[in-house]
């Protein structure tokens, strides 16, 4: 682990009383946490930004009867069998499904897997929740 530092930041005392509101909404311990959390968050939209290596994860909603609906899913994870790290299947109810695809790679891809997952007819919602490997941030 590296070196802790301390630094001062001057800013506007509104800003600083709305994000100390923020940082008790959210239940931060301190307000340095809260700024690091900010900070890497920034760190890792640039890191897929920039198409570093990142990780992720897809998730889909859909209705299983849907004809052909699965094979099309199934296909296009094939094409993209490189980079998706796992894949879990949940039974939501008797006709909805939720799958959670994690995956590692390149952003541009990541993206390319999710769009086209979520652009097959009967997916009802979709999303990509873009996060790092833990590299570099
Ligand atoms: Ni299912």
């Amino acid at each position: 682990m590296s070196k802790l530092v301390r630094f001062g930041v001057s800013l506007d005392e509104e800003l600083l009383k709305k994000f100390d509101r923020l940082v008790a909404a959210k239940n931060y311990t301190c307000r340095s946490e809260a700024f690091r959390d900010l900070m890497r968050q920034e760190l890792v939209q640039r890191q897929w930004q920039e198409g570093k290596e990142i990780a992720g994860a897809i998730t889909l909603i859909y209705d299983h009867h849907k004809r052909e609906l699965v094979n099309t899913l199934m296909d296009i994870q094939h094409d993209f069998g490189d980079m998706i790290v796992s894949s879990q299947h949940i039974h939501l109810d008797h006709d909805n499904c939720l799958e959670i695809i994690a995956v590692k790679g390149s952003p541009k891809k990541a993206r390319q897997l999710a769009d086209s997952l979520k652009a097959v007819k009967g997916v009802k919602h979709g999303t990509l929740s873009m996060s790092t490997t833990g590299k570099d941030i």
